[in-house]
């Protein structure tokens, strides 16, 4: 008898203890982690968490700046039970816990339910955003979208700033190493998903602001051949030069550090000597700096960005671009290889103006200020007054040019289109204009209640990252981070919102289609050269025609009215010019020639 009451609490304490530690085996060893609740519109949710596990050594002593070397196995079981350290950072808006040089963690969410089909759960991994120099994975969990989507949900820390892109032209600091980061854990992901219940077959990268870029970046990287077979890229494009590959020489990048934390600089040897000894403390305390001194120029030799490497990265993307129209590059054939979703939110410009609730803007600033700052975002110098003239034209709200309000929104818009809009139009028919595509983009209007960014009160749309609480499911540890009212309640068309896109994001994931196999109210039309059709996401959806084309138009025109312009200036044909490339568009993406 007694032995018996013995043997049924112990089959009760191993039920639970086995309950609350989910347990998997790896490739790379056991692994554990926890099992947690979360709810979304009332219902609630089992999800096992695996969180922090290494996937490459640490990138630390002789391994910093080289590229990540895969971790290897366990000696012991891996208790996956908190989040990672973020890379090394300067965290000036005050959003991550913990930084280290030892970085190289990924995050898994599993949904404990069967999945949709017998070869496992589809698999979305997510590259967080922050200008290649700041946030984390711990920022976005993913217990909502795995949940809700059922999907598996993994999320990834790269190396940042100078740690992750230092690029001194040497072969003892190439650059990229954020980027093969990425790829590594891709690569960990395929060799290991099988085992948390993944579909290796069924893997969709997404990410947002500069995980946006990253993404794209990973899909015209050849090599990824097999790691994954959708994208979705969110605010942020390969073709807007400026955010991928560093106007600065990136030498000069190097030597600003070096110059800084003390050291000599005169050999590429002084630099890399001091850079590889330098403590991170050192290195931040360079960003720190220059942050504070509000020098632009300072601003500019700190921002390190991916670089043209010659082996991740082989051409610059605007050449990629342009050498796409009558070259067979195996970059673009692999990206239309995959299946992508591309999209932007209706004022992600906004990020780039200094917005406050009061803000207004003069006929005199727009002219003389702000159009003129647009234009240097578009050409390289010299800049004709033709162009100047044509831009302050196309943002002026032509029955009230002079109102201050309207100019203040024209400014916005400018900014938007100029870093969003057309670099997503162009990136977006790189990928479609080929029949066997499947492409998908969208705009996200949505004027949600509370943003990660600061956002003006006029705000009609939704700002920089507004899409990102809808996608993770408003998971209170993503929302904590900016929503501070304890008893705040999300509108109830918010969720709504979020479970729209949740499921298409997790359809796309599953089937590569974001209308299947959960039926949406509103189907999600292809984006194709014809029609351009794209959804925007609003508290209703609704799909419309020709993204973005007034705009793409208009840029076509007014770098063939530069170039005109330049050609009579300078009294020799623009098309038999010999420095062509000199005055060629930055942002040409694929509209230059
Ligand atoms: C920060 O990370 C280190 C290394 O993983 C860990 O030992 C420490 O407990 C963490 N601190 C916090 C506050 O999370
Ligand atoms: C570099 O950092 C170390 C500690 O992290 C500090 O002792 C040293 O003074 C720093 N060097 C400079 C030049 O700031
Ligand atoms: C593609 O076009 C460019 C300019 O029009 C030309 O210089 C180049 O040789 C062409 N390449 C091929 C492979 O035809
Ligand atoms: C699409 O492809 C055609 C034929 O290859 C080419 O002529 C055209 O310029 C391309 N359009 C874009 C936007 O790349």
């Amino acid at each position: 008898m007694e032995n018996i009451f013995i043997c049924v609490v112990c089959a009760l304490a191993l039920c639970c203890l086995a309950e609350e530690l989910p347990a998997v085996k790896t490739k790379v060893g056991k692994i554990t982690g926890l099992r947690e609740n979360t709810n979304f519109q009332g219902k609630q949710y089992t999800v096992d968490r695996y969180l922090g596990i290494p996937y490459a050594k640490p990138p630390v002593g002789n391994l910093r700046f080289k590229k990540p070397e895969p971790h290897g196995p366990f000696v012991e079981t891996f208790h996956a039970e908190k989040f990672g350290p973020a890379c090394v950072q300067f965290d000036w808006m005050g959003l991550i816990q913990n930084t280290s040089e030892d970085c190289l963690s990924l995050n898994i969410f599993v949904p404990v339910q069967d999945s949709d089909q017998s070869t496992g759960h589809a698999v979305l991994v997510f590259m967080h955003g922050g200008a290649f120099s700041v946030g984390g994975a711990a920022m976005y969990p993913g217990d909502n979208l795995a949940a809700v989507g059922n999907v598996i949900v993994v999320t990834i820390n790269y190396r940042l700033g100078l740690l992750g892109f230092l690029d001194l032209d040497d072969p003892r600091a190439p650059g990229n190493f954020g980027l093969w980061d990425q790829h590594q854990s891709l690569i960990w992901v395929n060799e290991n998903i099988v085992s948390f219940g993944g579909d290796k077959n069924r893997v969709t990268i997404f990410g947002q602001s500069a995980g946006s870029v990253a993404v794209q970046l990973q899909s015209t990287y050849p090599k990824n051949k097999g790691l994954f077979r959708g994208v979705i890229a969110q605010s942020g494009s390969l073709t807007t030069s400026q955010t991928v590959v560093s106007p600065l020489n990136f030498k000069e990048s190097g030597k600003f550090y070096a110059e800084k934390i003390g050291c000599k600089t005169d050999t590429v040897d002084h630099v890399f000597g001091c850079l590889v000894q330098a403590t991170p403390e050192n290195i931040t305390d360079v960003v720190k700096n220059a942050v504070f001194s509000g020098n632009m120029d300072e601003m500019m030799k700190i921002a390190l960005f991916p670089s043209i490497d010659g082996e991740f990265l082989k051409y610059h993307p605007t050449d990629m671009c342009k050498r796409a129209r009558n070259e067979t590059l195996a970059e673009i054939e692999f990206l239309r290889s995959l299946k992508l979703i591309n999209g932007i939110t209706g004022n992600d410009g906004l990020v780039f103006v200094q917005a406050s609730d009061d803000m207004q803007v003069t006929r005199q600033e727009m002219n003389s200020q702000h159009i003129p700052a647009i234009a240097s975002l578009i050409f390289n110098p010299p800049i004709p007054e033709a162009v100047t003239e044509l831009l302050i034209s196309e943002y002026t709200d032509w029955e009230n040019p002079d109102d201050p309000i309207r100019l203040r929104d024209q400014y916005v818009n400018a900014q938007t289109d100029t870093n969003y809009k057309i670099p997503l139009v162009e990136f977006s028919q790189l990928h479609a204009n080929a029949s066997s595509s499947d492409s998908y983009t969208y705009i996200f209007d949505a004027l949600i209640d509370k943003h990660i960014v600061p956002s003006p009160s006029w705000m009609e749309k939704g700002n920089h990252g507004d899409e990102l609480a809808p996608v993770f499911g408003y998971h209170k540890g993503y929302t904590s981070t900016y929503i501070k009212e304890p008893d705040y309640t999300i509108p109830e068309w918010e969720v709504e919102l979020s479970r729209r896109i949740m499921t298409h994001w997790s359809n796309f994931a599953k089937s590569g289609d974001p209308n299947e196999p959960v039926k949406s109210v509103r189907q999600w039309p292809k984006y194709n050269m014809d029609t351009q059709e794209y959804m925007l996401f609003d508290k209703e959806d609704s799909s419309k025609l020709y993204l973005g084309a007034r705009e793409l138009k208009f840029r076509e025109i007014l770098t063939t009215v530069r170039e005109e312009v330049l050609h009579v200036k300078t009294g020799k044909s623009y098309f038999k010019s010999q420095d062509k490339d000199e005055t060629c568009v930055k942002d040409g993406g694929c509209d230059g020639e």
